[in-house]
């Protein structure tokens, strides 16, 4: 028997049942709507400490800090489909996502100073991602400064196929359900997400390679 596509949700918000919360749950829905395994964390619920800069990762590409991210790395690894649900917090993304993608500073020793994959060869095609966010400002290009560091995260952990679904002036907690169509269009591309379009063919807006 084929083995399931495995969705890692990571919700980032401090504000549980808020806009990307609930964006993600939506996600998680329309991922095992196509036969998915999909497990949601909430990362401010772990113990993740910010990265100290000790260098010991270009020894070996892993982290020697003792916390929760030892049980979030074999994840982030492993699972076929990461969902990155995380606001604009000051201009860019909130500190926990942050925290989390500074820990994947072992992820970058792998790949430029020990010249490593991540990732296995086999496992590296399949691998995509998605970014949920949400903004306050009403302003479209308030998601600009993330989406460099959205980028680089999926990279880190190689996964060239990736979409964002991003929706602006949502502030208030659950604005998001007021929002037509928002919460179904993160359901769809939950489903894409798993049984992703052929190339060319009608979906999300594929985030620009890094790799
Ligand atoms: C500390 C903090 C900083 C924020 N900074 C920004 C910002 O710089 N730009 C913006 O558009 N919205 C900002 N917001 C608003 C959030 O992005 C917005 O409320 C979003 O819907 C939160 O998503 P959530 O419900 O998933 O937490 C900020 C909110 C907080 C709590």
């Amino acid at each position: 028997m084929e083995d399931l596509f495995k969705v890692l949700g990571l919700a980032c918000s401090p504000r549980k049942g808020g806009n990307t919360d609930m964006m993600l749950d939506a996600a998680l829905e329309g991922a095992r709507g196509q036969g998915a395994e999909a497990e949601k964390v909430y990362v401010p619920d772990l113990d993740i400490h910010p990265c100290q800069a000790c260098n010991s990762c270009f020894k070996d590409g892993r982290c020697i800090q003792q916390d929760d991210m030892q049980k979030l790395y074999p994840k982030l690894l492993s699972y076929e489909g990461i969902i990155l649900a995380a606001p604009i917090f000051s201009m860019n993304l909130a500190a926990q996502a942050k925290t989390m993608i500074d820990r994947l500073q072992c992820c970058w020793s792998k790949k430029f100073v020990l010249k490593e994959h991540t990732v296995p060869d086999e496992l590296r095609s399949r691998r995509r991602g998605l970014w949920l966010g949400a903004a306050g400002f009403d302003q479209p290009d308030v998601f600009e400064p993330a989406l460099v560091t959205v980028r680089y995260f999926f990279a880190m952990l190689e996964i060239k196929r990736r979409e964002r679904v991003t929706y602006y002036n949502v502030d208030e907690k659950a604005a998001i359900q007021g929002v037509p169509g928002a919460l179904d269009e993160c359901r769809a591309a939950g489903a894409r997400l798993v049984n992703p379009p052929e190339p060319g063919a009608e979906g999300g807006e594929l985030l620009s390679s890094l790799s």
